[in-house]
Formats: C-alpha cells, sequence, structure tokens
C-alpha cells in the first residue's frame, strides 16, 4: 500500500488529530471547553464574517469607522517602509484601510489558521494591490513565534483588530502581546482594536443576534465534529448561550445540553446533563485602565488611543518600550 501523503494531506491529517485530542481532552475535563480557534473552519470564518455585519454587532461597523478616520495619522506614526504583520488576517477587510493609506508598505503579512481563507484573502489582495508584496503565513498566530526572512529587514507594526486580544484571557492577552512585542523587535508597533465596557444590555444583543447567525456560528463546531472526527452531536438538541457576566466584564459563550443525552465523538461516548454547557469563548471588554495596564505589561507604551464619539470601541497605537 502507498502510504505517502502530499504536503497538503499531510498538514490536514496533522490539523485533524489536533482537533480531535483537543475535543476529546475538552471534554474530558469539567467544566467542559473546546479551545476557540476550532469555530475557524472554512464555513465557521464565513459565518464569522457574517457576524461582523450584523446591527446588533457594532463592533467591526465602529472599529472600521475609528479606522477609517486615524488611518492617515496611524500611518505617520509608523512611517515609510514598515511590514504590517496581522495576527489572524481573515478576510483582511479592515487591513484595506491601512493599505490604502500607506501605499509605502514593505510587505504585507497575513497569519491565519484557515488555509482556505488566507489563499483567497492573498490573491484578492495582490489583485487589487499590485505594488504590495504579500507574504502570508498560514499558523496559529498564538504559536508563531518566527516571520518569513524577507521581511527582516523592515520595522513591523503588528496589526491585531476587531477586539480579538478579548477573546484571551487576561494573562493569555499578556502573553500574547509580549510573544507580538518579541516577535516586531525593539523597532515596532502594534495597533490594538479593543472594545469597550458598557451597557450590558448592548454587550448581550451583540453576541445574541436576532438573525441567530452567532447561533450558527457556535453550533458550526458541533457539525465541525461531526464532520471531521465522526461525532454524533444533533444540533437541534444543542443551543447556543451567551451572556456578560459584569464582574468579570466578559462575555462567556457556550453551548448547551437542551437534554440529557450522550454524544459519541472519535469512538468515544460522552454524556451531557440537560443545562450542561460547553464553553467556547469568552469576550473580555476593557476599560482605559485595562488597556493602559495590559500594553505595560507586555513591554508596550501607548502612543495615541482613537475612539467613536459614543465610546464603544477603541483603536489604540502601541510603541515597543525601550
Ligand atoms: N473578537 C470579537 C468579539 O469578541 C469577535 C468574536 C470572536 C466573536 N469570537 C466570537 C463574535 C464569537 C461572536 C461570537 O466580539
Amino acid at each position: 500500500m502507498n502510504v505517502s501523503l502530499l504536503a497538503s494531506e499531510r498538514v490536514e491529517f496533522n490539523d485533524r488529530a489536533e482537533f480531535r485530542d483537543a475535543v476529546l481532552a475538552g471534554l474530558a475535563r469539567s467544566p467542559r471547553a473546546i479551545p476557540a480557534k476550532f469555530l475557524y473552519d472554512a464555513r465557521g470564518s464565513e459565518l464569522f464574517d457574517a457576524i461582523c455585519e450584523l446591527p446588533e454587532y457594532y463592533l467591526t461597523r465602529t472599529e472600521t469607522g475609528i479606522l477609517r478616520s486615524c488611518a492617515a495619522e496611524l500611518a505617520r506614526l509608523a512611517g515609510p517602509g514598515c511590514a504590517l504583520v496581522e495576527f489572524g488576517s481573515g478576510s483582511s477587510v479592515k487591513t484595506r484601510l491601512l493599505l490604502d493609506a500607506m501605499p509605502d508598505l514593505a510587505a504585507y503579512v497575513p497569519i491565519d489558521i484557515s488555509r482556505q481563507h488566507l489563499d483567497a484573502t492573498a490573491a484578492k489582495l495582490r489583485r487589487d494591490y499590485p505594488w504590495l508584496r504579500v507574504e502570508p503565513v498560514c499558523a496559529d498566530y498564538m504559536a508563531l513565534s518566527t516571520l518569513p526572512a524577507d521581511v527582516n529587514g523592515a520595522p513591523r507594526l503588528g496589526f491585531f483588530p476587531g477586539s480579538t486580544i478579548g477573546n484571551l484571557e487576561p494573562q493569555d492577552a499578556t502573553s500574547f502581546l509580549r510573544r507580538a512585542r518579541t516577535l516586531l523587535g525593539d523597532r515596532g508597533a502594534m495597533v490594538l482594536g479593543v472594545d469597550l465596557r458598557k451597557d450590558p444590555q448592548r454587550l448581550h444583543d451583540a453576541y445574541n443576534d436576532s438573525a441567530g447567525v452567532t447561533a450558527a456560528f457556535t453550533l458550526n463546531l458541533l457539525r465541525r465534529m461531526n464532520r471531521e472526527l465522526g461525532a454524533t452531536f444533533d444540533t437541534a438538541r444543542f443551543a447556543h448561550d451567551a451572556f456578560y457576566d459584569p464582574d468579570e466584564g466578559r462575555i462567556e459563550i457556550y453551548f448547551r445540553s437542551l437534554a440529557a443525552q450522550s454524544v459519541t465523538v472519535a469512538g468515544r461516548v460522552f454524556n451531557f446533563a440537560e443545562g450542561e454547557r460547553v464553553h467556547t469563548e469568552y469576550s473580555y471588554k476593557y476599560d482605559d485602565a485595562g488597556i493602559a495596564a495590559l500594553a505595560k505589561s507586555a513591554g508596550f507604551t501607548i502612543d495615541k488611543t482613537w475612539t467613536d464619539p459614543a465610546h464603544l470601541f477603541a483603536v489604540v497605537y502601541l510603541e515597543a518600550a525601550p
């Protein structure tokens, strides 16, 4: 039998083994939790893009508005000839606002975990920005420690929009930013998008949209487990469950079992109690003091903060502290 695999098949094989191991470990744990990065398969990435368009989901619209109005100033702060490094680039929609304002960029390095998303996005950017060197990196940006060698000479500008920093627990947010600080170097800077604390109802609605897209995004993880791990989740018997915890200052996201039931995953049986939750994600909300503490703990200084008139969202320009 010929067991040699194409490189792409080997990657898929490894990815699947990683997914299986993480799910089995996460379901064996108490309380149960599955790492959020597995939400972003091709379908999950598509649903995520749809979330960003929802009327209740003010984050993307607000951040885009801020970026549009501060892009020229950002470009001035960063200076010419830098390499723009985006952590979790997705469709790179917001990036275009920066690219439009930075025609002298040395390179754009999008980092994303979804190969399909990354390749499709890189192709579109090369078409729309023929002058731009696009150097995609397919990786989990939380685990990445080097960048493509050909961007070595240029000062690096990190880009981490979408309040993705809020999806990390505070100590992980600090360690991610510290690693980013190392990756970006002593001349490095970082543009960070952060969702701010606000009226809890407003926050709740953003993660419980009336069209049910956020619910579909969460339940897509069950479909992915069914497809890739031979799991037997009945998606009609689980529900998306998201709420704001004001004490922790975070949205908590789970899928919840609507009945007592057992589910087989990769040959193992897991029993769920009625109402039992499996955690998928947090979305921490920051205030100005929290942002300042985070930046400081990771070796950055805050150069400038922009916000919208209603103070829903902040875009922060961080510089590597000497
Ligand atoms: N970082 C964004 C946020 O916390 C986007 C996001 C991540 C999200 N995971 C999500 C949105 C799950 C809805 C559901 O809002």
